[in-house]
């Protein structure tokens, strides 16, 4: 190997990095590939969420960049069998309403905020490997990702997948206004400046609108065995 290799220790952890935009399936996919391979999962998503409902309850403003830098900072966020716990609460659901969605949406726009998830969702890359999902896995948390994929789909099938999702819970949903959420969050996603939802280079495109979840996960584990052929 060349001497000027960037390349990482091999005694890290595999990663395979799974970005996409909301509402896309990527969350499920991550899970099912994980389980399939013992792998760890992070729902990097979770994390801005749960950064969004603390900042509700302490009642910070989004222009109070330090103290929501602070809070995001000091996460007192734990995963366990499915659930997401916030100061040990469950917060697994109130995390997935639109509003949560909508308000994570806008955090992840400061840099400040972002800077302070990076050591905790980098602690989720542990043996025998993770699977991470969010929107800058490949791009900027886990550059060295063994595999990248950018996961899509539709915004129609996507809005129909969040609506399910969300009746599925007992939230209420009206496709129009999940259309228009939407669209307002990829554009948020894609347009901010710091660490936009992105296909990166050498990341593998994953079209999901006529997949079955499991053609999806299917295809990611065909990707990942392909590599140690
Ligand atoms: O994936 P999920 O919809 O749960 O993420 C909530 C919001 O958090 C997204 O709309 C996005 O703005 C932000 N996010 C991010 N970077 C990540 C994961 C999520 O900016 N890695």
């Amino acid at each position: 190997m060349n001497s000027n290799s960037s390349a990482p220790s091999i005694s890290l952890p595999p990663v395979i990095a799974i970005d996409g935009p909301t509402a896309s399936g990527k969350g499920t996919v991550a899970i099912e590939v994980a389980q399939a391979l013992g792998f760890h999962y992070l729902d990097s998503g979770a994390l801005y969420r749960l950064v969004a409902l603390a900042s509700q309850q302490q009642k910070i403003q989004l222009d109070d960049v330090l103290s929501l830098a602070k809070l995001a900072a000091q996460l007192k966020a734990s995963f366990a069998n499915g659930r997401v716990y916030l100061n040990g609460e469950d917060v697994g659901d109130s995390i997935r309403s639109e509003a949560i969605g909508l308000l994570a949406s806008k955090l992840a726009v400061l840099a400040e905020v972002r800077r302070s998830l990076i050591g905790l969702q980098r602690s989720f890359r542990q043996n025998p490997g993770l699977v991470a999902d969010g929107r800058d896995m490949a791009s900027v948390i886990f550059p060295d990702a063994s595999l990248k994929v950018f996961l899509t789909a539709s915004t129609e099938a996507r809005a129909e997948r969040r609506y399910k999702q969300l009746i599925a819970k007992g939230f209420s949903a009206n496709m129009t206004v999940l259309l228009q959420d939407l669209r307002d969050r990829d554009e948020r996603d894609m347009s901010r400046q710091n660490a936009p939802l992105q296909q990166v280079e050498g990341a593998l495109l994953l079209d999901t609108s006529q997949l079955t979840v499991d053609q999806a996960v299917q295809q990611v584990l065909n990707w990942y065995s392909a590599l140690s052929q």
